[in-house]
């Protein structure tokens, strides 16, 4: 499936549940490319939980699929800049999902520790069914599928949740 098709479906299928507004924007044509089904379905729709669990009812979700050059630094440092002189093609192809909410927002402090294993923000009340564990799932699928995660927010300023992952096979079809 097509991943503009699936996430505008995981759309439609939790604005049924919650009665949330969810908008969705995606190009028209976006590539056809192989990309894992399980994995991003996985990881939007613990987003989307996400999303319509902390931001308070009436709240907006946001979600965007768009082209990305993915400009990605290289592993080791050595020969970085001969690397750059050689490379003709230094940006990445790939493909940049965001899910942003109007929720109380994250402090810049927790950034990178929301998707460590059974982190919860301080004040989050207790819910048997929340351990803290879907961001760091949401990680360990991105990271799997040769993508990277991350978050974009402010304190009382909503979240804007990130992930891309690389484009590769592109594949011109008539079915995106
Ligand atoms: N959209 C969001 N807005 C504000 N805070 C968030 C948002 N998403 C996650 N968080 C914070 O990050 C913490 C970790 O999120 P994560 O999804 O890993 O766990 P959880 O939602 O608490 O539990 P689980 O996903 O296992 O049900 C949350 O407990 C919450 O404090
Ligand atoms: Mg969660």
């Amino acid at each position: 499936m097509a991943i503009r098709v699936q996430i505008g479906s995981l759309r439609q299928r939790y604005r049924n549940l919650a009665g949330d507004r969810i908008y969705y924007a995606a190009p028209e044509r976006f590539k056809n490319f192989h990309f894992d089904t399980f994995k991003i379905q996985h990881v939007v729709s613990n987003l989307l939980e996400n999303a319509m669990k902390y931001a308070p009812r009436g709240g907006t979700v946001w979600m965007s699929l768009e082209a990305y050059s993915w400009d990605r630094r290289m592993q080791s440092r050595e020969n970085i800049q001969e690397e750059r002189r050689k490379s003709t093609c230094p940006g990445v192809r790939s493909a940049r999902i965001c899910v942003a909410d109007t929720g109380p927002g994250i402090a810049g402090e927790h950034h990178l520790e929301i998707f460590d294993a059974f982190v919860r923000l301080p004040g989050e009340k207790e819910d048997a069914g929340s351990v803290g564990l879907g961001l760091h799932i949401a990680r360990q699928l991105i990271e799997a599928h040769g993508g990277k995660i991350w978050v974009e927010s402010e304190l009382g300023y909503g979240s804007k949740f990130y992930f891309l992952i690389p484009v590769r096979d592109l594949m011109e079809s008539e079915n995106n």
